[in-house]
């Protein structure tokens, strides 16, 4: 018996990709374990969509070197994002690495470990494929118990934002046939999945380059109609692939939750023409006025970038002002990372390190603040809660989401899990709410 050890790092694509991975390797008699001294195989899935995540791979597969010096004959691999961008340089720099597969070669791992074993030959597999031959690579993935799944609906992006590495290391945007992703679903309602989110990198132009496809908008439409389906979701969408016919959806569809997520990344229009992100913060406020006239308790979450070259303090001053008038219950804050191959790599006028940590802790400060805010209404509210499982805090409790896509944790009993019940809201905390459940009979 082989043993492989698998650490994911990186988006929902990534942890969907490991998934393949995994049934992978088990196709060629691996077993997964949960430490690299354990393990024959040790693979790494790599994101490298900021600079401190790309360093982390490589803080990590030092982390292996002892390991491997150990025993020479363990085979060390990465995959994912950083491996695509660096392809055949990273064997060069990592000298006890065996393997490299890019984001469209994960297919060729079983083919490439096979060979690392019999021939101590290292290789690595970083090709583009066509589109056709993309289509034909969407994982049949096996059983897994679980109440929540995501659904890939589409890969890349050919939205080539200014700062943005994904169009380069994700290939361009491919949409799978709405007839398979509709099978998968129904097929994973069968095994127990009672919630889906619908994945992609820029996961509202589905179809867009497909004539012959149907809208995203009519895909929510379908899904939304599959029996024994609770609850539907979908990630990331771009502000300007917003259509009014997808905005509908949010007043129409029972099962999509009322929580979007949408990136705005700045709030000045200057900025946003630099970073390529076509459309003005007008043209964003205008779209979150109408998903909120179809939807009025809708929420929002967002990306912001802060520090973008040539960003100065009065375009800053629009980013505050836009999260103040949007309210989004949650904000994801980076800061500028200089990303190669990408066009604001060039860019002169970089903002100084200290002004761009000044203008991060601000900006988390107004988001801490308006979140807690928005997070205290809940309290003493009666929501539904998909439960998923037993809560992390141990002791008999479960945890579910409300359709906020907030946390909650509770005491109950465990045949709850995968069953919406309602909870009352009974506290608040920084990542998740207390609830309790109501009717209780014990
Ligand atoms: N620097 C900082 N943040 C970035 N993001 C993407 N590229 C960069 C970069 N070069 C952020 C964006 C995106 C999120 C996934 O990561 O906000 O929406
Ligand atoms: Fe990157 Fe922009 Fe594509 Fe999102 S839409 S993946 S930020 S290029």
């Amino acid at each position: 018996m082989k043993n492989f050890y698998l650490e994911t790092f990186g988006c929902q694509m990534n942890v969907v990709d490991s998934e393949q991975i995994v049934d992978l390797l088990q196709g060629i008699g691996y077993v997964q374990v949960g430490s690299a001294e354990e393990a024959d195989l040790v693979l790494l899935n790599t994101c490298s969509v900021r600079d401190k995540a790309e360093r982390k791979v490589y803080g990590h597969l030092g982390r292996f070197k002892p390991v491997k010096d150990q025993r020479p004959e363990l085979i060390i691999g990465v995959g994912g994002c950083v491996a695509q961008q660096e392809g055949e340089r990273m064997l060069e720099k990592v000298p006890y690495l065996d393997l490299v597969f890019g984001t469209h070669n994960i297919h060729k791992l079983p083919q490439m470990v096979e060979q690392v074993e019999a021939k101590r030959q290292r290789s690595s597999a970083t090709e583009f494929l066509d589109r056709d031959t993309r289509l034909h690579l969407f994982p049949e993935r096996t059983r897994k118990e679980s109440v929540t799944r995501f659904v890939t609906v589409m890969q890349g992006c050919d939205n080539f934002c200014s700062y943005c590495i994904v169009p380069h290391v994700r290939g361009r945007e491919i949409s799978r046939p709405s007839s398979d992703i509709l099978a998968e679903i129904t097929a994973l309602v069968a095994q127990g999945v009672k919630e889906v989110t619908l994945l992609g990198q820029n996961v509202n132009s589905y179809g867009i380059n497909d004539p012959d496809e149907v809208s995203f908008a009519e895909l929510l439409r379908r899904v939304d109609a599959i029996v024994g389906l609770e609850r539907l979701r979908f990630a990331t969408s771009h502000p300007k692939d917003l259509t009014p016919e997808l905005i509908a959806c949010f007043g129409e569809l029972s099962k999509l939750c009322r929580h979007i997520h949408l990136p705005v990344q700045c709030g000045s229009d200057r900025i946003l023409q630099l970073m390529n992100r076509g459309y003005t913060a007008a043209d964003y406020l205008a779209k979150v006025e109408q998903l909120r006239a179809v939807c009025p308790d809708i929420r929002l979450t967002t990306d912001i970038i802060v520090g973008f070259p040539r960003e100065t303090e009065a375009d800053f001053q629009q980013t505050l002002d836009l999260v103040k008038a949007v309210g989004y219950v949650d904000a994801f804050t980076f800061l500028y990372s200089p990303r190669i191959e990408t066009a604001a790599a060039k860019m002169p006028d970089m903002v100084s390190g200290a002004e761009k940590q000044d203008r991060f802790d601000r900006l988390v400060a107004l988001q801490q603040q308006t979140s807690e805010e928005i997070w205290q209404t809940d309290v003493g509210t009666i929501q539904d809660i998909l439960v998923e499982g037993e809560s992390k805090q141990g002791q008999g409790q479960l945890f579910g989401r409300t359709t906020w896509n907030r946390i909650v944790n509770f005491s109950g009993p465990a045949d709850l899990v995968g069953s919406v019940v309602p909870l009352k809201i009974t506290r608040s905390f920084r990542n998740s709410h207390l609830g309790e459940l109501l009717n209780r009979q014990d």
